[in-house]
């Protein structure tokens, strides 16, 4: 407890935080399938990065699985947000199983770019983190064409190997952090000044809105949380901007998958909170940090909020209703 002679601890919730409606749609298409055809429904890897959908769904009849060779023949499978590499399809093609892909819109659009810049023969440079599901999916569509670039001494790797005369095009990866990929990005066009891209980046609104507003709060916080799992890249990235956001001597800021991660030496001294969740992230679990965060003491809650989000997208045919 600090003394009440200080007043209460303020907590600035930044707005657009939590769900992106990518994450709701295939979260409701999980569900949705599971009405549908019954459990269990498998799931191809987590639908979304972040470890309470995931259980909340398997508690319901969602199996997750990492490889559809765990899947048995005919099952219903569920593709999930980030998107799967078409040798996926085919795999899931040959093996019977009744597919209902949850890939997000945005990052299937980023898929199409991906093969129509192949497909004329160019070198398809993508901005992302290695390993990333997302990553593997837009790859997979141009085997042998793409390369994966993390950073910008990642581009000068990229000029060794490309043959004088090829041309190059180049994507990102829809979750980045904007002034990061922004860099990767002019470093690209910097060596390959013809190279064609989308106009800025691909990175959705959902992260350009939760970037934005984090940026608000750390401005005045000491202390940021971002509620989010650690496998979650744009929760990662929310935590990166967040700390490199702050004013003089940036805030200190922390990832943490619920209360129960919160360390109290975070908060001592700490009489501004910002807080904010990445788009995978419950709504509840940020109750869940506000409540604990009143139970240390009086609190004074205001939200600050960037923009205004109304996008939705249709449900796939198979669980519509
Ligand atoms: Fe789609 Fe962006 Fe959400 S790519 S899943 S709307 S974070």
């Amino acid at each position: 407890r600090w003394a009440a002679a200080t007043g209460p601890r303020r907590v600035l919730l930044a707005s657009p935080r939590s769900f992106c409606a990518g994450v709701e749609r295939a979260i409701e298409i999980v569900e949705r399938a599971l009405d549908r055809f019954g459990a269990p429904v498998y799931v191809r890897k987590q639908i979304v990065h972040n470890i309470h959908v995931v259980r909340d769904l398997e508690r319901r009849g969602a199996v997750f699985v990492d490889d559809l060779a765990e899947v048995p023949e005919g099952a219903v499978t569920v593709f999930s947000a980030h998107g799967v590499a078409p040798a996926v399809r085919e795999e899931a093609g040959r093996r019977g199983l009744r597919v209902v892909d949850a890939t997000c819109p945005l990052v299937a659009k980023v898929h199409t770019e991906a093969r129509r810049f192949a497909a004329r023969g160019d070198l398809v440079v993508l901005v992302g983190h290695a390993g990333h599901e997302e990553v593997e999916g837009v790859l997979g569509e141009v085997p042998g064409a793409g390369v994966l670039v993390e950073d910008e001494a990642g581009v000068a790797a990229v000029v060794e190997n490309v043959p004088r005369g090829r041309g190059v095009a180049y994507l990102t990866q829809t979750t980045l952090a904007a002034d990061e990929a922004g860099r990767v990005a002019a470093a690209i066009r910097r060596r390959f000044p013809d190279a064609e891209g989308p106009r800025g980046d691909d990175i959705c609104y959902a992260t350009t809105n939760r970037q934005h507003a984090v940026r608000a709060v750390a401005a005045e916080a000491d202390l940021v949380l971002v509620v989010g799992s650690a496998n979650s890249s744009n929760a990662l990235r929310l935590t990166e901007v967040a700390a490199r956001s702050g004013h003089d001597g940036a805030p200190l800021a922390r990832l943490v998958d619920g209360p129960g991660d919160i360390a109290l030496d975070w908060l001592r001294g700490a009489r501004t909170v910002g807080l904010t969740a990445g788009a995978s992230t419950p709504g509840a679990m940020v109750d869940a940090v506000v409540a604990a965060l009143g139970g240390l003491g009086p609190l004074e809650v205001e939200e600050r909020r960037v923009t205004e989000e109304n996008v939705e997208f249709t449900l796939p045919k198979e669980v519509r209703p």
